[in-house]
């Protein structure tokens, strides 16, 4: 594989700002986890950030096709022992190329996906969870049909400039969606800049 540098990869700003926020929750929920899925890894900041400070667990990152180049030269250049090569995983494939695992992590997708994607995904997600797994979700999301902010409410209007089928999903929405997949919703946490992290675990 061609050798770039990390300052040549896609890089975001927001990644390093809240991976800090999200390490600090992933710490108690993922204490007794062995194995993570992280789906739509995008660059990659957040799978090697977590993958090094949490060890006793791997972390193994996934993405479509188009990111996955950058993604893995990212996992290779960081060199973490516990973070394993990313595997190509569109939640639109009815089959995931991969295992089962402890927990599935996803951050910033849910608003970036279409909706059918978004059903797609939360579909797919029983297949994948071990006996009592988590499914941790990062982003911003609506209210009974409501923005938190206005700068989220803006979010959306730039998110649909750019593609008509992304945008902010209804708590309310998602979390049907997850029921329907047999997931019980635990926490949801508020996060720094109008995120949440919603944490839902699979019945048995
Ligand atoms: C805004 S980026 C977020 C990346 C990273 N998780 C983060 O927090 O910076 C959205 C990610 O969702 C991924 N994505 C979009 N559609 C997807 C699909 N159908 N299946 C899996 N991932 C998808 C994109 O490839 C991209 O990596």
């Amino acid at each position: 594989m061609a050798t770039k540098s990390d300052s040549d990869l896609p890089f975001s700003q927001a990644c390093e700002h809240n991976k800090a926020p999200i390490l600090e929750h992933l710490r108690a929920l993922l204490k007794g986890c062995d194995s993570v899925l992280e789906v739509g890894a995008g660059t990659g900041q957040h799978a090697v950030h977590f993958a090094k400070l949490l060890p006793h667990l791997t972390w193994h990152p996934s993405d479509v096709s188009n990111n996955l180049g950058t993604l893995a030269l990212r996992v290779l250049n960081a060199s973490v022992e516990n973070l394993r090569k990313p595997v190509r995983l569109d939640v639109d494939h009815c089959r995931w190329n991969c295992g089962r695992f402890d927990a599935i992590f996803t951050a910033n997708t849910l608003h970036i996906m279409s909706e059918r994607s978004v059903e797609n995904f939360f579909l797919n997600i029983p297949n994948h969870m071990n006996t009592k797994a988590q499914l941790i979700v990062y982003g911003p999301f609506k209210y009974n049909g409501k923005f938190t902010t206005p700068s989220n409410s803006n979010f959306d209007l730039w998110l649909k400039t750019r593609n008509t089928d992304s945008g902010l999903r209804d708590f309310e929405w998602v979390s049907a969606l997850a029921k329907h997949a047999g997931l019980q919703l635990k926490h949801d946490f508020s996060m720094p800049a109008n995120n949440q992290l919603l944490v839902w675990e699979i019945g048995l």
